[in-house]
């Protein structure tokens, strides 16, 4: 296995990404549990130090155990990593001052001398690479030569490869180096990997993780009916059985069927414990009168909070919460970047929960991006209509429902809802989009249907492709389809006479009406 010493990048993840994309298994420590004993116990089969915010001129930075330049394997410094190695190793560096730092795309050149380590490098000249930093090497350690040059980072590449001590100042790890998977390819075969992790290879560690962490204790999970949550409770519940319960909040903001299917599909198939809290009472009683889209959100956030904990509560010596979290909300929450930024929406989730009601944390997913948690999903046997379904929010129909919301309305979307989806699975683009839904809106315009004149609500049809969520743009639907949906959703659905067709981008949309 292989190790990655974490000196605090932000995409420290990334590069245990690119690992397992290779077949890899490695694991991220931080660096200030690597100590000699860690090394010994752990016995890498190689090491890659990642990058860093801090500069190692200042007394104090971050250092690996001097131990690890001695255990005869092959080592990756990467931008603070590189720095680190260099300096321990005898070299030297220097502050960053503004015009030695760089940030964003560079070119670095070859120079006169090779390696393995650049297979497939420099076959086209120069390579487009990532540059993140503000200190730079001045000198490189004895043993050492420079394989790669750049204008802003002479040192680019460096290696000593009778030691097989490898550094780059730049971050192969990220998009912007769309080469860089090559550099990891060659790191791990230099160090003499087969690549034959698997995801198969994942759950069956993940499993044992788990049982070492929880023991005989219980624990609760939040189950949503999302990927995310729901390879969570299945991955927990292969490791601990019936030492796992599931509470399914229902606040009666779902789509048509789903709470159904959620309960069927966790208790019956695969005979997990299930509370239903179906509280739908509750969530709508409490939201009458209310149209403000952050009072709205709240005051789901905060009876989501209460009925979970009003039945996580009956479950006798629970000690653990599961939590579907993934790597991308970890970068989130720790980002350095920090900052005071705007709150666009008030994210629905049990933020907070845990520490109120002393449980401690289940998380076996922190490490996995979502198409990793799909690809774990298909692992664990979750059908594939289930695992490739689009993204819905917390808060439910509440967001697509601008204004009051009423029972008749919520009825009326749920409908509405059902008979676009089936309209898109039809034409066989549900794949190809990231979230399609329909809004309600709060408005009545006058229809004719036969002889008679309407008088019922818009609705908008929404759809959008998207990466993240974070940008995305509206589906180019054909009119014929557009023109075939709103046909059907008038004619099928009572309370419906007007249909449009929602071709705003995100920024400045957001993707959710609410
Ligand atoms: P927006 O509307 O902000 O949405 O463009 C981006 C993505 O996030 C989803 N979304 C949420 N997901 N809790 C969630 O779990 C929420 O409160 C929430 N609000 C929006 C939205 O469906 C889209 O995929």
């Amino acid at each position: 296995r292989l190790l990655i010493i974490d000196f605090g990048s932000q995409v420290t993840q990334l590069i245990a990404r690119r690992l397992r994309e290779l077949n890899v298994y490695c694991e991220i420590h931080p660096y200030q549990n690597v100590t000699d004993a860690f090394l010994a116990e752990f016995a890498p089969k190689a090491v890659i130090f990642s990058g860093g915010p801090d500069s190692v001129t200042r007394e104090g930075s971050p250092r690996p155990p001097k131990s690890v330049y001695d255990l005869g394997v092959p080592i990756l410094g990467i931008c603070y990593g590189q720095q680190v190695m260099t300096h321990d190793l005898g070299g030297r560096i220097e502050a960053g001052e503004s015009h030695t730092a760089e940030f964003g795309r560079a070119y670095v050149e070859p120079t006169a001398v090779k390696s393995d380590f650049l297979n497939g490098w420099f076959n086209e000249g120069r390579e487009q690479v990532w540059m993140s930093h503000g200190d730079h090497v001045a000198e490189i350690a004895p043993g050492f030569e420079v394989y790669g040059t750049s204008p802003g980072a002479p040192f680019a590449i460096t290696a000593d490869l009778s030691r097989r001590f490898y550094a780059v100042q730049f971050h192969p790890e990220v998009h912007h180096t769309p080469n860089g998977a090559a550099l990891y390819k060659n790191f791990i075969e230099l160090a003499g990997f087969t690549g034959d992790w698997t995801m198969g290879a994942y759950r069956e560690e993940m499993i044992q993780k788990i049982r070492a962490q929880v023991g005989d204790k219980q624990v609760i999970c939040g189950l949503s009916g999302g990927v995310d949550s729901s390879v969570t409770a299945i991955l927990l519940h292969e490791a601990i059985g019936d030492q796992l319960t599931c509470v399914f909040v229902d606040h009666g903001l779902l789509r048509m069927n789903e709470a159904e299917e959620v309960v069927a599909m966790f208790r019956d198939n695969y005979n997990i414990k299930l509370i239903h809290a179906a509280e739908s009472d509750l969530f709508i009683g409490a939201l009458e009168g209310v149209s403000d889209p952050e009072v709205k959100r709240k005051t789901i956030g905060k009876l989501f909070i209460d009925v979970f904990q009003k039945h996580a509560d009956t479950i006798e010596g629970a000690e653990f919460l599961a939590q579907g979290t993934l790597y991308p909300d970890v970068i989130e929450s720790v980002s350095f970047s920090g900052g005071p930024s705007v709150t666009i929406k008030s994210h629905h989730n049990v933020g907070g929960l845990p520490e109120k009601m002393g449980l401690k944390l289940v998380e076996p997913l922190r490490e996995l991006f979502k198409d990793e948690v799909r690809a774990l999903g298909r692992e664990l046997g979750l059908p594939a209509s289930f695992i490739g379904r689009h993204p819905f929010p917390g808060p439910g129909l509440a967001i697509r429902c601008p204004g009051e919301i009423t029972r008749e309305k919520l009825e009326i979307l749920r409908k509405a809802d059902a008979v676009y989806i089936d309209q898109i699975r039809k034409h066989g683009l549900y794949d190809e989009i990231w979230q399609a839904f329909v809004a309600i809106l709060p408005v009545r315009t006058v229809g004719v249907m036969g002889d008679g004149r309407t008088y019922d609500y818009a609705c908008a049809l929404r759809a959008v492709t998207s990466v993240d969520g974070m940008t995305a743009d509206y589906y180019p639907f054909t009119h014929e389809f557009l023109g075939e949906t709103a046909t059907r959703i008038i004619n099928e659905v009572k309370g419906i006479n007007r249909c449009t067709y929602d071709i705003t981008s995100k920024p400045p949309g957001t993707i959710e009406w609410e």
